[in-house]
C-alpha cells in the first residue's frame, strides 16, 4: 500500500514564484475596490508554479487567476489590472483561500493540483460557483468544467454564472446518481469533490468509474465534523483515505487545512495509476 505524503500548513514551497516556462512577472495596479491589495498600489503579478495560477505581490501576496471573462466578477472578489506594453489590459481575480479549500491547499504548498490549462474537470459540490470560477479561469477556453450541484438555490447562481463563462457546464443533480448526467459529461482528467457528505468516498468513486480517465487525478475535501464528529480529525482523515484506497483512488498527498474553520483536509491522488506511478 502506498502511504500518502502528509503536510502541515505553512510549507513555503507552494508560495514560490515560477522561474521560467510560465512567462515573466508583470506590473500592474490594484483594483479600485482594493481589499488585501490596496486600490492604486503597485502590484507585481507573476506565474505560480501551478500553471494557470498567479501571485500578485504587493505588501502581502495574493493568489490570483486570469479572468476568463474580463469585466465580470462572480462574488465581490477584487481584481488587478495589468497593462501590457501594447496597452492591452489583463485582468486577474483574487482567489481567497478562506473561501476556497483548493486555494488554501495551494497556499499551504500542495505538490501538484493536477489542474492545468486545457484540461477537463468534473467538479462535485459546485455550490454557487466560487471555486469553480477559478478552476474555469485555470483551464481556460480550451478546457471545461462540468459543475455538479444538487441545491437549486446555489444552482441558480451557478447557472447564471455560466451564461458568460461558457467553459462551465452546470449540472443540477445529485452527485450520487451520475447515470442521470452521463449524457452531459465526457471523460475528464480530474475530479474535484467538495460535498461534505459521509458517503463522499463512494460518491467520488462512482463518478470516477463513469468519467475519470485511468491515470487521471482527483482532489477530495474532508470535513471531519461532517463525516464523524465523535472521532478525532486525524482518525477521520485516515478512515477516508482507506475508503478511497479500496476504490482504486490512490491518495498521494493529504493536507490538513489549518486556516479553515473546523477540521478540514484536502486529499489529492491518482486513479487506476500504473503500479510504479505514485503521482
Ligand atoms: C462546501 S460546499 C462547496 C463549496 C464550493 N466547492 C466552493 O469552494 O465554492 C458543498 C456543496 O456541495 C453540495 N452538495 C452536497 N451533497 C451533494 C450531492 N450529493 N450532490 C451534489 N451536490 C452536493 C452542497 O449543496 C454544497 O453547495
Amino acid at each position: 500500500m502506498t502511504h500518502p505524503q502528509r503536510r502541515r500548513g505553512g510549507g513555503g514551497r507552494g508560495r514560490g514564484l515560477a522561474t521560467g516556462g510560465g512567462g515573466s512577472a508583470v506590473r500592474g495596479r490594484g483594483s479600485e475596490s482594493g481589499g488585501g491589495i490596496k486600490g492604486g498600489s503597485k502590484v507585481l503579478v507573476a506565474p505560480h508554479r501551478h500553471a494557470g495560477v498567479f501571485i500578485a505581490k504587493s505588501k502581502g501576496d495574493a493568489l490570483v487567476t486570469k479572468n476568463l471573462v474580463p469585466g465580470e466578477i462572480i462574488y465581490d472578489e477584487k481584481r488587478i489590472f495589468v497593462q501590457n506594453e501594447d496597452r492591452s489590459t489583463v485582468e486577474y481575480r483574487i482567489w481567497n483561500p478562506h473561501r476556497s479549500k483548493l486555494a488554501a491547499a495551494i497556499n499551504i504548498g500542495v505538490d501538484n493540483i493536477w489542474i492545468k490549462p486545457g484540461l477537463k474537470v468534473l467538479y462535485l459540490g459546485a455550490s454557487s460557483g466560487y471555486s469553480v470560477s477559478h478552476v474555469s479561469d485555470i483551464v481556460g477556453h480550451e478546457g471545461c468544467v462540468y459543475a455538479v450541484e444538487h441545491s437549486h438555490i446555489c444552482g441558480s447562481d451557478l447557472v447564471n454564472m455560466t451564461e458568460k463563462r461558457t467553459n462551465v457546464i452546470p449540472i443540477i443533480e445529485d452527485a450520487r446518481h451520475p447515470a442521470k448526467y452521463r449524457m452531459l459529461v465526457g471523460m475528464v482528467d480530474i475530479i474535484l469533490c467538495d460535498i461534505n457528505q459521509p458517503d463522499q468516498a463512494t460518491i467520488i468513486a462512482t463518478n470516477a468509474s463513469y468519467f475519470l480517465k485511468p491515470g487521471g487525478h482527483f482532489m477530495i475535501t474532508i470535513s471531519a465534523n461532517s463525516i464523524d464528529s465523535k472521532l478525532s480529525a486525524e482518525t477521520v482523515y485516515q478512515k477516508e483515505v482507506e475508503k478511497l484506497q479500496m476504490e482504486e483512488l490512490r491518495p498521494t498527498e493529504i493536507l490538513p487545512l489549518d486556516n479553515c474553520e473546523g477540521d478540514h483536509a484536502c486529499v489529492f491522488g491518482g486513479y487506476r495509476l500504473p503500479r510504479k506511478q505514485n503521482s
